[in-house]
């Protein structure tokens, strides 16, 4: 240690009260029934009952035909209380045990659900980073590893009889507006980012390591997941305008081209089991009909009718009434079947009737082993995003300190204070009350302590009382006097100051990135139970920074451009209202830091090949050309301006390879951002859309090959006014990057 090193260190201490996911519950363990599987001739036998009468528990049946049986098996009102999350008490004359449906694991698994309990046989759990900041990972393999760990810790609470084995998560609606208070749980605002983090989570916490079924309704589960939640809801609690009655009018064209495009990669590559259209949110019947108003409802016709509609099972009790609707002739008993039958596909599928012999010994030694703990350091330490480093303040030398020690919460807990303190003599001053920071009381003694520090370090930000489930924001501003904190300690430092923020969603932090006496400034997000060290790793050098952001970061003034409630993503001129457009793919104008943005330690150079690229597909005459909306005083010279997606057979592949050269001194994590332009003359495309990235780990003075292998049709389409994907002929643009490099696509049709 020297002494003479003073690291100081400004903390808003209830920030980091937000990196908790998951709370402890410390009585209840022996009321928990524990049970490996449900078809187990001993467990029946323990009942009084005989297996071998009961054909679903017959292992040589198919899942249809076991599932068919079982719900045969049942009365009129069994049925509908099987259908509930909580209504699901179980059959005792058929061995049936009560289930509860619902649980969550967003970040890692919790108790949010009513299925999941912590006790003091199992306190807690590993916490992650929350989902913004590891989308800012842009590593794929990243998410499916969260994926798999997290089914596994979920997994081992189900063999202890502590949990169930269906989870509600991921959340991948499209983040449209910068206030939302859910960004947290998030992928962010790009839809293609959005579905591929959704594909390999879900990916991750369903598939079985080595399985390799092929019929897609009876492969094994390792827990399911539910790719939530319906589309187009991104409003919590808007001025007055609340989630539960709001009208989300929404365009085909957006829906097609954002909204559900996430869903979409979710169904079709992730194969996930279940999604929020199937699967109720909870309560939805109840506000479909007290807060919607929809159609003037009575609970018992609304809840008829989302049964038509598809959805088989509600978190709710609104179920219940469904026997009696059968008898009025509203709905068929066999639409109740059939939805039961689905569900109890899923559950056999998961093994709750047989047992997944792989999975079997999963136990407590498999929650928060230190192999978990360190993919929690790792995902924040990818995440970290470094937005600003000026004459590379950042790294500070490591060789003037010692190592960091850890302490912990929720399986362990690492706060910067305690990160901090491991490399140097920290002078710790709180700097504001809380995160709301309501007044100036506690600057003065932070201006002192940084006079006196060779370094100071600044976190900042917002935590769960200002963004969260059913809070949106106001503005896009650091609460209270924060910004003033920053401002008087950045003038006193005697040293470099590193500004450190926590949210997920962006502060207009201009003032900042202007100021010169701030060196540098990092993003950090919500960065879980491992939070403190791994800013720390990056803070030192131990780490070099390669996170990119997942948002835009608009300047304060673009919500009062437009309410939050304008659900249209391209800009708006209607004369009443002129409204810019959403996120990086429709706002052309200025940003503090624009999406996918993000520093290195390193600087890296990119060199493409072919450096120009045609492709010819060639119609048959069922195949039929349409025309394209242009921009005034813009022609087409292609006799065939577009083909509907529908009717292509798109297997044509647009290959290219990426040459990412570190012309640094330090090795370096890069992301290779692949976005698409569509022909210049067509009118209404996005300003580019996001189609492929790669995280890359390059050495210093070292080169990688990045491959990509473009779909045409899922990579070069746009959707039109009304809702079609289309492929158009023309010169299209691949950018990569900041639009460092670009390579001409030349599409044509020839009959
Ligand atoms: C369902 O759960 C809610 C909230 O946990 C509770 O108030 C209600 O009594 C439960 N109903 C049944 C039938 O278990
Ligand atoms: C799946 O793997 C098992 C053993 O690992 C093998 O016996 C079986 O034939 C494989 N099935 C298919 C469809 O490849
Ligand atoms: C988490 O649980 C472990 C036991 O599994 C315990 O040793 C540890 O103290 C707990 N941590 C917290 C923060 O409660
Ligand atoms: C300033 O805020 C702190 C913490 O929020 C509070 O305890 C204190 O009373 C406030 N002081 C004044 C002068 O309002
Ligand atoms: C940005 O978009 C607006 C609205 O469509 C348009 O009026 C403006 O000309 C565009 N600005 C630039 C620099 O392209
Ligand atoms: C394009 O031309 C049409 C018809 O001449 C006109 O109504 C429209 O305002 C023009 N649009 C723009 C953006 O100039
Ligand atoms: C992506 O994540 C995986 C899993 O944590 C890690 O092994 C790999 O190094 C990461 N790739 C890059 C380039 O950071
Ligand atoms: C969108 O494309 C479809 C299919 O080609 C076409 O029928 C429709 O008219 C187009 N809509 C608009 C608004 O151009």
């Amino acid at each position: 240690m020297a002494p003479h090193k003073t690291l100081f260190v400004v903390l808003l201490s209830s920030i980091l009260l937000s990196l908790v996911s998951s709370s402890p519950v410390s009585s209840g363990e022996d009321s928990i029934p524990k049970y490996v599987y449900v078809c187990d001739a001993s467990r029946y036998k323990h009942l009084g009952l005989d297996m071998a009468n009961f054909a679903f528990c017959d292992k040589s049946l198919p899942y249809e035909v076991r599932a068919k049986d079982l719900v045969d098996s049942m009365t009129l009102i069994e049925k509908a209380e099987q259908m509930g999350d909580n209504t699901s008490l179980g059959i005792p004359r058929l061995g049936l045990p009560r289930y509860r449906w619902w649980s969550e694991a967003l970040h890692g698994i919790s108790d949010f659900g009513q299925s999941l309990k912590f006790d003091s046989v199992v306190p807690n759990a590993t916490s992650f980073p929350t989902v913004i900041l590891s989308a800012a990972t842009f590593n794929q393999t990243l998410w499916k590893t969260l994926g798999q760990v997290v089914s596994t810790e979920a997994r081992a609470m189900y063999n202890l009889g502590r949990s169930g084995l269906t989870f509600w998560s991921p959340n991948i609606n499209v983040v449209r507006d910068p206030r939302w208070g859910r960004t947290l749980e998030t992928p962010g605002e790009d839809p293609f980012l959005a579905g591929t983090y959704a594909v390999n989570y879900v990916r991750g916490l369903q598939d079985i390591e080595g399985d390799n079924s092929t019929d897609l309704n009876s492969r094994p589960l390792k827990v399911s997941a539910c790719c939530k939640h319906l589309t187009a809801y991104d409003i919590d609690n808007y001025q007055g305008v609340s989630r539960t009655s709001y009208n989300a009018k929404t365009m085909e064209q957006d829906m097609v081209e954002t909204f559900n495009k996430p869903f979409e990669m979710c169904v079709k590559e992730g194969d996930v089991s279940s999604v929020m259209y199937i699967v109720s949110d909870c309560d939805s019947i109840h506000e479909i009909v007290h807060s919607h108003h929809w159609l003037d409802d009575t609970l018992k016709d609304a809840s008829a009718q989302v049964l038509q509609a598809g959805m088989d099972l509600d978190c709710g009790v609104s179920y219940l009434s469904l026997p009696n609707s059968v008898k009025q002739g509203k709905v068929k008993e066999s639409d109740i079947d059939q939805a039961l039958k689905n569900l109890y596909i899923v559950l056999m599928r998961l093994g709750y009737f047989d047992g997944i012999p792989s999975l079997a010994s999963l136990d407590k030694n498999n929650i928060c082993p230190e192999e978990h703990i360190e993919l929690a350091a790792e995902a924040a330490r990818q995440g970290i995003v470094l937005l600003k480093n000026e004459k590379q303040t950042l790294p500070l030398d490591p060789s003037k300190f010692q190592h960091l020690a850890l302490i912990g919460i929720p399986c362990q807990y690492s706060s910067p204070l305690d990160a901090f303190s491991a490399f140097g003599q920290v002078t710790y001053e709180i700097g504001c009350g809380d995160v709301k920071c309501k007044n100036d009381s506690l600057i003065f003694r932070a201006t002192k302590a940084a006079k006196n520090a060779d370094a100071t370090l600044l976190f900042v930000g917002l935590n769960l009382d200002v963004e969260a489930e059913s809070l949106d924001r106001n503005d896009l501003l650091l609460p209270g006097y924060q910004t003033q904190l920053i401002k008087a300690v950045a003038e006193a430092s005697k040293g470099p100051v590193i500004l450190v923020i926590m949210s997920a969603g962006e502060v207009d932090v201009s003032f900042a990135k202007h100021n010169p006496k701030i060196n540098s400034i990092l993003w950090v997000g919500y960065p879980g139970q491992e939070g403190g060290r791994a800013i720390a790793d990056v803070v030192f050098g131990k780490y070099n920074p390669g996170g990119r952001l997942p948002l835009t970061w608009y300047g304060y003034d673009y919500i009062q451009k437009l309410p939050m409630t304008s659900m249209t993503f391209r800009p708006v001129d209607n004369g009443d209202e002129v409204y810019p457009g959403r996120t990086y793919r429709f706002y052309n104008g200025s940003t503090v830091y624009p999406f996918g943005y993000g520093l290195s330690y390193t600087n890296f150079k990119y060199e493409a090949n072919p450096k120009e690229i045609s492709l010819d597909i060639k119609l048959n005459r069922f195949q039929h050309c349409h025309e394209l909306t242009l921009k005034n005083e813009t022609k087409t010279d292609q006799p065939c301006p577009s083909v509907s997606v529908d009717d292509l057979t798109c297997d044509d592949q647009v290959a290219f390879e990426v040459d990412v050269h570190n012309v640094g001194e330090r090795d370096g994590n890069d992301v290779v951002l692949v976005y698409t332009v569509a022909p210049k003359e067509i009118d209404g495309t996005p300003i580019k859309q996001l189609v492929g990235f790669e995280r890359v780990f390059v050495a210093a003075k070292g080169s990688k090959k990045v491959k990509f292998a473009l779909n045409a049709c899922k990579s070069f389409n746009i959707v039109n006014f009304s809702g079609y994907k289309l492929l158009p002929s023309g010169l299209h643009r691949i950018v990569i990057g900041d639009n460092a490099i670009s390579i001409p696509v030349q599409v044509s049709y020839k009959r």
